[in-house]
This record gives structure tokens, C-alpha cells and sequence, in this order.
């Protein structure tokens, strides 16, 4: 049997014992088509922190798959347009002079009873039996990120479901069926915010405007394309990771802590975060050889760090594959690590916090209702549908 095997129903479904054989037989493992798959905790840290190791290759790698599909009369070319700026594909000292914009600018954090108000509004409006990720999951994270960047927040589900549709531009495995949905969602999210910035029709207190003032004060910083693709970025950066927390930390609630009161809301956030992390796949390239547990991973190779298998590692966490919502010093590497670490982890964490919470409160005898299915996603472990029943 392959030990790096995604694909496969079984796997797809539940990958962690699939990532534990590879922890244990081949920790730095060499996959059939060439990447290399690393699952210890210890491992992916390092390679995070290490910058013989960049980001970038999946920009690079659609940019070459566009300039081949060019040659067959395919155009999509908005797709390289839409991600130009997202600071995940960048490397320093691009990635540094953003990063650190990125902090000044963005400092308000005033915004729970914001979400609050709209978690409650949005079950308020729910019948009896409920989709918990349509119904919620997908659209608290939306109403939260118009309202900071000071959008309209009519357009919350246009926006949401543009961002659904990109978020596979992240995937490790893309088809020409996905890159056409892709690019569709990346002409309609550049139209937009195009147009929003042109008009100078957004909030004047929202991170928007705030970007669009900062950067002119600092010149060379950002050209219009790479404001269209941060903005679009920071929509989609929050939508689908958030949305797995609250879909699949329901069903794990559910299932594993039975309708038993929380008492402690950060701990079993982070234990959440943990157990089923949303973001289970990232990619670096190799700058130089570099060896990583015994093996000589070579200058230019890819590798695939798995985030899901290295928070399940017994090495760092006790019995990993129990859900412990009072988990002590839990060093999860849900937002990744190193000089990419998540800028929206707080945002994600009191989301999930207040959706969660609001959710178990309103309906305190939440049942499944139905089979849930997963997204077609393998970096993003997230839920597709989670039929509930509220009796
Ligand atoms: C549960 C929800 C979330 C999870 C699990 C998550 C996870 C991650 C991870 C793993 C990275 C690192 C990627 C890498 O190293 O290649 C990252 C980066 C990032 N995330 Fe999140 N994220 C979440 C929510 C959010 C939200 C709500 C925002 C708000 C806009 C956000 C903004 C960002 C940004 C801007 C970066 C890029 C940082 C950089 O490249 O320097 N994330 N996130």
C-alpha cells in the first residue's frame, strides 16, 4: 500500500491514520510524483522557520500552467492577476515590507459585538432543521470581513461564494476544470473590488480605506493590481479556514463532548483548531540542499508540510487522537509558524468562539441530522454540508 495516498475515499475521509504511518515508517517521505511529505511536528517547524526554504511555488506553479494552456487558447490569466498579492506566495523582502504594512495598518480589533450580533441574527432567521456550514459556517466569516475591510454587507454572499470557488487555487492538486472556475471567480473578484476602489465607495472607517490612505503615503509599495489581489486575499484568506472551524468544531462538539457545557471557550477553541486543523497542507521549495531528518531534500524540490499529521504527533501531544477541549499548553501549528504565522488567528479564534458558543447556547439539544460531506479540498479539511436538527 503507498503511504502518501490522499486520493484514496478511505484516506480522504479520515487522513490521520495515513499521515500516523508516515510519521512512524517514513517521516520525510519521498512521494511518486517527487515532493516530499513531511508529517513530524518537529520537521515541519523547522522547515517554517527555515528560510532555505521559500513560498511561492503555487503562484509560480499557475503562472507556468497558465503560459502552457496559452499556447492551447486558453486564457487565465486573471487568475496570476488575483493572487499577484496575496502574501502567502510572497517571499522577503517583498513579503516583509507588506507584512509589516499589513500590521500598521490594520490594528482595530474592536469587532466582537459586531460578530455577536450577526451570529445571533443569522439563527434567529433559521427553521427547525439547518445546514450548520451553509447556514452559518460560511456566512459569519463573510458578514465579519466585509464589515472590517467597511464593504457593503449586501454583497456578503456574492463575495463568499467568489472566495469558495478561488480557495481551490490552493489546492496541491489542480484540474483544467477547477482553473476555469478559478479563473471565473478571479475576473468577477478583480471586477469588483476594481470597482469599489475606483469609486472610492467603501466605509471611511473600514481597513479598506486605511490601506488605500496608508499606501499612498508610501509610494512603490503596492501597484493597483496588488491592492485588487489584498483585498481579495484578505477575503479569502479568512472564509473557507474559518468556516471549516465552525463546521467541523460543531460536529467534533457533537460527537465527542456530547451537548456537556464548555467551560473553558479558549482551551476548546484551540483543541478544535488542533484535532481537525483547516489548513492541513503547506507548501515550501528548497532554496540550497537542506537536510531534514536523515534525508537530502535537494535545491528546488517541493515539499508538502502537513499540519493536520504534525498537530497529531504523540511526540509533542498527549493521546493527539483525543479531542481534549481542556488541553494544557496546547502548541498547535494550526496558523502555520514562522515568518507567514496567520495575521487573522485572533479574528479566526473569536469567531469561532462566539459562532460556537451562540450556536450550542440557542440549541442546546443539537442533533446531526443526515450524513455530513466533505469539501473536495485536500489543503483545506473542510466540511461541505452538516445537516442539524433542533429539536
Ligand atoms: C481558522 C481559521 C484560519 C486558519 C486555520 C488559518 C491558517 C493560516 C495558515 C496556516 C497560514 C500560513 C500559511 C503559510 O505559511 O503558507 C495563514 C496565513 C494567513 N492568514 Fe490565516 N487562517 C485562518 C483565518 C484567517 C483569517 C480570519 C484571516 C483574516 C484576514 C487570515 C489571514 C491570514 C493572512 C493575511 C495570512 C498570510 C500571512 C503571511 O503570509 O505573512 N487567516 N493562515
Amino acid at each position: 500500500m503507498k503511504l502518501w495516498s490522499p486520493w484514496d475515499a478511505a484516506h480522504f475521509n479520515d487522513p490521520y491514520e495515513m499521515y500516523a504511518r508516515l510519521r512512524t515508517e517514513d517521516p520525510v517521505h519521498r512521494s511518486q510524483t517527487g515532493e516530499w511529505i513531511i508529517t513530524r511536528y518537529e520537521h515541519v517547524r523547522d522547515v517554517l522557520k527555515d528560510n532555505r526554504f521559500i513560498t511561492g511555488n503555487r503562484l509560480e506553479w499557475i503562472k507556468r500552467g497558465i503560459a502552457h494552456l496559452h499556447n492551447h487558447e486558453l486564457d487565465f490569466h486573471a487568475i496570476a492577476q488575483a493572487m499577484c498579492g496575496f502574501m502567502l506566495f510572497l517571499n522577503p523582502p517583498q513579503h516583509t515590507r507588506i507584512r509589516k504594512f499589513m500590521h500598521a495598518v490594520w490594528t482595530e480589533r474592536e469587532i466582537e459585538p459586531q460578530i455577536r450580533m450577526n451570529a445571533r441574527e443569522i439563527l434567529s432567521r433559521l427553521p427547525k432543521q439547518f445546514d450548520v456550514v451553509k447556514d452559518i459556517a460560511q456566512v459569519l466569516p463573510a458578514l465579519t470581513m466585509s464589515r472590517i475591510l467597511g464593504i457593503s454587507p449586501n454583497d456578503y454572499h456574492y463575495l463568499k461564494n467568489l472566495a469558495l470557488q478561488l480557495i481551490k487555487g490552493l489546492d496541491l492538486y489542480i484540474t483544467i476544470k477547477d482553473l476555469v472556475t478559478i479563473h471565473s471567480a478571479s475576473v468577477k473578484f478583480i471586477e469588483y473590488f476594481r470597482t469599489i476602489i475606483r469609486e472610492n465607495n467603501m466605509a471611511e472607517s473600514g481597513l479598506l480605506k486605511k490601506i488605500i490612505q496608508s499606501s499612498e503615503n508610501t509610494p512603490d509599495l503596492l501597484s493597483e493590481n496588488e491592492l485588487i489581489s489584498l483585498c481579495i486575499f484578505l477575503f479569502t484568506a479568512g472564509e473557507e479556514t474559518t468556516s471549516s472551524l465552525i463546521g467541523t468544531g460543531t460536529r467534533n462538539l457533537l460527537h465527542h463532548a456530547g451537548n456537556s457545557p464548555i467551560t473553558n471557550w479558549d482551551a476548546a477553541i484551540d483543541e478544535l483548531l488542533r484535532y481537525e486543523s483547516p489548513v492541513q497542507l503547506l507548501g515550501r521549495i528548497a532554496q540550497e540542499d537542506v537536510e531534514v531528518g536523515g534525508q537530502l531534500i535537494s535545491k528546488n524540490s517541493t515539499v508538502t508540510l502537513c499540519l493536520g499529521a504534525a498537530n497529531r504527533d504523540p511526540e509533542i501531544f498527549e493521546s493527539p487522537n483525543q479531542l481534549n477541549l481542556l488541553r494544557n499548553h496546547n502548541r498547535h501549528m494550526a496558523f502555520g509558524s514562522g515568518i507567514h504565522f496567520c495575521m487573522g488567528d485572533w479574528l479566526a479564534r473569536l469567531q469561532g468562539k462566539i459562532a460556537l458558543e451562540e450556536l450550542l447556547n440557542t440549541y442546546p439539544n443539537l442533533k446531526p441530522n443526515g450524513q455530513v460531506k466533505w469539501t473536495r479540498h485536500l489543503s483545506i479539511r473542510s466540511l461541505s454540508t452538516f445537516p442539524v436538527r433542533a429539536d
